[in-house]
Order: C-alpha cells, then sequence, then structure tokens
C-alpha cells in the first residue's frame, strides 16, 4: 500500500485534474548526472539538423528512415531564424544547453549532449490521424526507427554513451488533439486510446534499457490566439483536461509496472497557464496576439513595420499554434529547476 502511494506520489507535479494529488518527481533521478537527452515529439521539440529534412527534422524522413552510426554522429544541430518552429532555440535547446548558440554544434561535444529525433507535424499514430505529409514521421515511427537505427548507433557508437546517464524526453499530442478536436468521438475514450499506443512506444523505449522519463503535457492549447477570439475554442479546456489525465494515468501505471523507472511527468499546462494569467513575471506583455511579421528575416529589429507594438520576446505566442522562444527558455529553467530538486 505505502509502495503504491509512493510511486504514484512520484509521477505528477500539481495537476489540476480531479482525483490527482499534488506530487513531485522521483529523489533518486539525478540530473547533474545526466550525459544525454534523447528527445521524441513534434513542432515543439523538433530541432533542424544539418541531415534533417529543411523545417522537419535532425535526421532523414519517412522517406529516408535508415541511417548508420558515422551518419548519425557527424550530424549537427543548426541553430538560426528558421532552425525550429518558434524562430529561436526551444525547449530541448535550453533545457540541455545544446545546439543554443548560432551555427552549427555536433551533439557530441555538449556537456549534455541532445539527441533529438522529434519531426515536425507528427502526430501519435497513423492508426488514428492521418500524416501532415506524406514524409512526416509519427511519433509511433521515430521510435521504431530509433529501435532500428539511432539506439544500436549511439550504443556501439557513441563514446560513454550509458542509458542510466540518459534522459527521454517525450512531448506530443499538440497535434493529435488539433487535428481531432472536432471528431464525432467519445474524447475521453479517444485520448485513452492515443495515450494508450503512446505507452506502448513508451515500451520499446524500456525494454532496450532506459529507465529514466520526463512527460510534458499538453499546454492550454483552448488559449491560442485563434481560439481566444472565439467563443467555442477547439480544442476546449475540457478536451486538453482529457487528454491530461489520460496521460497523466498512463504515466502512473507504467511507474507502477516498472518499479525502477524514473517516470516524471512536468506540468507543462499549469506553468504556461501561469505565463499567460500572469506574464508581467516572465517580461511578456502580450498574450492574446502574434506578431504578424514573426517569419520575416528582419523582425528582430524591424518589429514595428509589422504593426507589432514589442518585439517578439515579449509575446507570449510565436504564431497561431506555436509559443515564443522567450516562453520555451522560461520553461526549460523551470524543468531544470524541477529536475534538480
Ligand atoms: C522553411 O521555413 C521557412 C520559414 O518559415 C521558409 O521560408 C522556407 O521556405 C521553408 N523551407 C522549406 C524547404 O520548407
Ligand atoms: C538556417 O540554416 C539552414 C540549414 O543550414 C539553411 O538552409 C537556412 O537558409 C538558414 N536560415 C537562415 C535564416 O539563415
Ligand atoms: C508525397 O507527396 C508529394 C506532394 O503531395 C508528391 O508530389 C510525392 O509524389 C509524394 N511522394 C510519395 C513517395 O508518395
Ligand atoms: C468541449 O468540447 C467537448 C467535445 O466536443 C464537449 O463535450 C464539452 O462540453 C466542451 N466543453 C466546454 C466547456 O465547452
Ligand atoms: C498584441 O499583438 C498584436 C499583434 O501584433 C497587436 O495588434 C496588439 O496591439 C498587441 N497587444 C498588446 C497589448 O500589446
Ligand atoms: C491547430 O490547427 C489550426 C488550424 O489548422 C492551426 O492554425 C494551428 O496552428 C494549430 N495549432 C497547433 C498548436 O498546431
Amino acid at each position: 500500500m505505502l509502495l503504491l502511494v509512493t510511486c504514484a506520489l512520484a509521477i505528477t507535479s500539481g495537476t489540476t485534474f480531479a482525483g490527482a494529488i499534488p506530487l513531485s518527481k522521483p529523489a533518486k533521478f539525478d540530473w547533474s548526472s545526466t550525459k544525454a537527452l534523447i528527445a521524441f515529439g513534434d513542432s515543439y521539440t523538433y530541432v533542424q539538423g544539418t541531415l534533417g529534412r529543411q523545417n522537419y527534422s535532425f535526421i532523414g524522413d519517412q522517406f529516408n528512415l535508415a541511417y548508420d552510426a558515422e551518419t548519425l554522429l557527424s550530424n549537427q544541430i543548426v541553430q538560426n531564424q528558421t532552425a525550429t518552429a518558434e524562430g529561436g532555440p526551444n525547449w530541448v535547446e535550453y533545457l540541455t544547453n545544446c545546439g543554443v548558440d548560432q551555427g552549427l554544434t555536433s551533439p557530441q561535444h555538449c556537456k549534455k549532449q541532445l539527441w533529438d529525433f522529434a519531426f515536425a507535424g507528427a502526430d501519435i499514430s497513423t492508426e488514428y490521424l492521418p500524416l501532415h505529409h506524406n514524409f512526416t514521421v509519427s511519433l509511433v515511427d521515430q521510435i521504431n526507427q530509433f529501435k532500428q537505427y539511432g539506439h544500436p548507433a549511439l550504443q556501439q557508437s557513441l563514446p560513454g554513451f550509458n542509458q542510466e546517464k540518459t534522459l527521454i524526453a517525450l512531448w506530443i499530442g499538440i497535434n493529435d488533439i488539433n487535428d481531432s478536436a472536432k471528431y464525432a468521438v467519445d474524447f475521453r475514450t479517444f485520448y485513452k486510446r492515443l495515450t494508450d499506443t503512446l505507452f506502448e512506444s513508451v515500451e520499446t523505449l524500456y525494454s532496450l534499457g532506459y529507465r529514466s522519463y520526463l512527460f510534458m503535457n499538453l499546454p492550454p492549447l483552448d488559449r491560442t490566439p485563434g481560439n481566444q477570439a472565439k467563443s467555442n475554442p477547439s480544442p476546449n479546456a475540457t478536451q486538453v483536461g482529457w487528454y491530461n489525465a489520460a496521460l497523466a494515468d498512463h504515466a502512473a501505471a507504467f511507474a507502477e509496472r516498472h518499479r525502477e523507472a524514473r517516470v516524471m511527468l512536468f506540468d507543462a499546462h499549469a506553468r504556461l497557464a501561469d505565463m499567460l494569467d500572469e506574464p508581467w513575471k516572465y517580461g511578456i506583455v502580450n498574450t492574446t496576439d502574434f506578431c504578424a511579421g514573426y517569419d520575416q528575416p528582419d523582425i528582430a529589429v524591424e518589429y514595428e513595420k509589422y504593426g507589432c507594438p514589442t518585439s517578439l520576446e515579449r509575446y507570449f505566442w510565436f504564431n497561431s499554434g506555436h509559443m515564443t522562444s522567450h516562453v520555451h527558455e522560461v520553461l526549460a529553467g523551470e524543468v531544470e529547476r524541477w529536475l534538480q530538486k
């Protein structure tokens, strides 16, 4: 009984869902000795690689899944205005401090290495949602690809690589909930199925020897600029809450099945909602809109030319569906403080 409680205590962090207890991360996870972060997900998490598909990936795409160790280890993270979906470094780059600097970074040369297999536009599985493009790599396929190519390459050829010193980060579901928001389904059942499939893939990672997991829950997607302008946001707050509850349940069940795993669910929803509620605490002045010229080459200095009263880092939203690099930086700082506790 006590074990069960302790275990459940380890997996969530102050989620607001009915029945959930405010929880903290497992004491036995040590961020300071973590040498690598392996990431999966969508545009919120993807980084540009020199061997990736421009605007979508670090390496390859659905038509080019195979690579060898030499190829992976020679690949570099690109940082420039078009190398992420937020016009600057994203949360995994800030969290690891790998790939934040302009230009090229070899993950191997970072103190905390970032190996990022997230693919922009990914949903969890084609079983539930169509691909955004025929070259999109779904979450399930990112992990299949990792099992076949990425994991063997890192294990056999990366000096000092060790699953025990590696943290797996997963942030997914953003496209799933957005793409399916108007489906005629029982959403609680649908989100449960989506997260069932997600955790089948997580079991694959577990079977490869990975023991530390960081899950991020969904942002308040009912508060995107487009949704704020609607009387009936889509997805709405209820749907986001249902998805996050399904994720929390699955993370708890996963932790219970694998007592030696360090399973962490970061409440990104609560942190981002706080930034939207009290933006001044974070240097943000605009939470309702995005700057129309967000992707213009001169936006860093010439924002007024595009009708924007302030520079991008004072906005919460970068565009219709993405948060600014500044928001990613704040979020990464909060994740890091929490991992260090
Ligand atoms: C990548 O995105 C940038 C900025 O959004 C765009 O200008 C460029 O055409 C895109 N490149 C490709 C290959 O899609
Ligand atoms: C960013 O880097 C990519 C890949 O190296 C390149 O194709 C793109 O033109 C660069 N974009 C900018 C704005 O420098
Ligand atoms: C992928 O889609 C593009 C554009 O819709 C199309 O031109 C291309 O032939 C497709 N590729 C394959 C291999 O199906
Ligand atoms: C949100 O959408 C779901 C699914 O359409 C619906 O069941 C629910 O009542 C909505 N919630 C609110 C607060 O409108
Ligand atoms: C928020 O940004 C929009 C779009 O750039 C702009 O029209 C609006 O005036 C801004 N609002 C505030 C309070 O700065
Ligand atoms: C959700 O879909 C809408 C409409 O296609 C799009 O404008 C928006 O960027 C998407 N949001 C996210 C978070 O991807």
